[in-house]
């Protein structure tokens, strides 16, 4: 608690509502996971994949079947936990059904059936469905059945969450609330674990030791409600066995590697399409940089993109995990920040010449590692990879080195930085509204100035594959577009009065257009205050000559 403040946890103790038995409704505190010391991402990985080889979905009727549904699996193995969600304006409901063993789910597997009649195929999978009970049963009264409710998978609706927002105390309040409003609940992260264990089982049978790792926002720490899952199959693992004297007759791999990606994901996005319960709207994208398969899975309401040649993203992954979990202000800086960028049209989910999540995300991370006030809130890469250990090396076969210490558990980052949320919002925009994108890199692994290494209108460097640059895609309108709307975004923040739609509420609105920018500095300057807003103010005047030069 001393030593480490910013990785100061406690054991979250969450307070959900559950259906019981015995009593209809109720509220209790539930100790649903402990999350009270770091964990290391892979492990967390695992934790999750091994909860989710113990869970089963189970489309009922509706959340009333949850009894029925407790005794029947009960009499089959232990049930752990219930969870409940819903699909849909006319809502399909599923339960998702946690067993204490992994042989519990092989047991009930083994005696589950298949629908009648030959008008599906019959595939075995964890999502199934809950027949009525052709005859009337008397339920076992268990005291330990309950449902979780309140987890389900519903994104807030956007009045709802400026209600609440508008509630708040202060800026650095809303930034909290808005985190804890839309981050990725437990039962979504359940979701997207069961989802890639479809997927995983749906091959192991050729490929034992086949891996499918959920990587980017759904398990980085920086997910939202409703994000995408974006998977990395691996078919095989490196591990090699030597001493072995008999070997596997296999088929020769013809043509380059990127060709054989294409034709073994044409595969098996025709098995997802084909053979793949809830798994719909399957699009292959194999001319891609990356080759993926996006698909759609209906039963966990989940958007797929499955990639087989990108096990740097897992990687990406933890290093962006690590950076969330060594500081309590990094997550919800970074949600406030997308959230703002998605509505005031900076970022867009479909790919294109504008900024994506993930380059946003790196730009908030470098400002972090080093903002103008000379305190970083984060290490770099390199200080991450000066202190890695032997279990921290990862060589990747395409030679990018993924080597930086992995369990921060003793790790001693001490920041002088004590800045609130709300001054870091604003340094953010301030910082980036002075950034020379014309001339310099954005780099996570050193706080050196670096030079842009090719004539791109923003190159942030690729903090793993050092060559590469994340933004290559954005134009130089984007770039413009961005300076112009953190400024205006420091703008509203430094100068904004109470009102209805005060702080994070006055810089989520419609995109800005130029004018608007200026009659905002104008009835602003009516109240210039000292200090930042001067230097902000200074941002104003530049633009205002250098538009009055180009004659606009
Ligand atoms: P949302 O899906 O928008 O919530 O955020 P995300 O972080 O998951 O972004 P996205 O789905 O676009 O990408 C998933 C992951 O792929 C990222 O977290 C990165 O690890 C990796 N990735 C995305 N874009 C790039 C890129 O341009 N270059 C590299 N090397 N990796 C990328
Ligand atoms: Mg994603």
């Amino acid at each position: 608690k001393y030593l480490f403040p910013q990785l100061r946890k406690y054991t979250k103790y969450k307070t959900v509502r559950h259906y019981s038995v015995n009593k209809k409704v109720e509220k209790q505190e539930e100790h649903v996971k402990t999350t009270g010391k770091f964990v290391p991402f892979l492990q967390t990985i695992n934790i999750r994949r091994s909860e989710a080889r113990r869970s089963i979905i189970v489309q009922v009727q509706s959340t009333q079947s949850f009894k029925e549904l407790w005794s029947y699996c009960n009499s089959i193995g232990s049930v752990k936990y219930m969870f409940h969600y819903s699909i849909g304006i006319e809502p399909l409901h599923f339960i998702i059904v946690e067993f204490a063993k992994e042989e519990d789910v092989k047991s009930l597997m083994s005696c589950s059936i298949y629908s009648e009649g030959h008008s599906a195929m019959p595939t075995q999978s964890h999502f199934m469905w809950f027949k009525a009970a052709s005859k009337k049963i008397k339920l076992k009264q268990s005291k330990s059945a309950k449902l979780f409710v309140e987890h389900g998978t519903q994104i807030k609706v956007e009045e709802e969450i400026k209600t609440s927002l508008s509630k708040c105390e202060s800026v650095s309040d809303q930034i909290k609330s808005l985190h804890e409003l839309t981050k990725l609940n437990e039962v979504g992260t359940r979701l997207r674990f069961l989802t890639a264990l479809q997927i995983e089982d749906a091959v192991t049978g050729m490929f034992p030791s086949a891996i499918a790792y959920p990587f980017g926002s759904s398990v980085n720490g920086y997910g939202k409600m409703g994000c995408d899952l974006d998977l990395f199959l691996r078919l095989t693992d490196d591990k090699k066995k030597e001493d072995g004297r008999l070997v596997f007759h296999c088929k020769p791999l013809n043509g380059s590697e990127r060709t054989m990606t294409q034709r073994h994901m044409e595969a098996i996005g025709d098995m997802i399409h084909l053979f793949l319960p809830g798994c719909g709207q399957v699009r292959r994208i194999l001319q891609a940089a990356v080759p993926i398969i996006k698909y759609h899975q209906q039963l966990t309401d989940v958007e797929c993109d499955v990639s087989m040649s990108n096990m740097s993203g897992v990687h990406m992954s933890d290093f962006l995990y690590i950076m969330g979990e060594l500081d309590e202000r990094v997550r919800p800086l970074i949600f406030a920040i997308r959230n703002w960028a998605k509505i005031v049209g900076i970022t867009n989910s479909a790919p294109g010449r504008w900024i994506s999540n993930f380059s946003l995300t790196l730009l908030v991370l470098a400002f972090l590692q080093n903002p103008q006030s000379g305190k970083p809130v984060l290490p770099t890469l390199n200080q991450l990879g000066q202190l890695a250990g032997k279990n921290d090396q990862f060589l990747l076969e395409d030679g990018t080195d993924c080597t930086f210490l992995r369990d921060i558990t003793n790790y001693k980052h001490e920041t002088k930085n004590t800045d609130t949320l709300e001054e870091l919002l604003i340094e953010f925009f301030v910082h980036y509204a002075h950034f020379d994108f014309e001339n310099k890199a954005v780099c996570l692994n050193d706080t050196a100035v670096i030079a842009k290494p090719e004539h791109t209108a923003m190159y942030i460097i690729n903090p793993l594959e050092r060559g590469l640059n994340v933004s290559r895609n954005v134009s130089i309108e984007e770039v413009t577009r961005f300076k112009s709307e953190v400024k205006n975004a420091a703008w509203v923040l430094e100068s904004n009065e109470k009102s209805l739609n005060w702080g994070l509420l006055s810089i989520q609105t419609a995109p800005n257009v130029t004018n608007s920018m200026f009659q905002k500095a104008v009835a602003a300057q009516a109240h210039a205050k000292a200090g930042r807003l001067v230097e902000i103010k200074s941002i104003f005047e530049k633009d205002a000559e250098d538009m009055k030069r180009g004659g606009e």
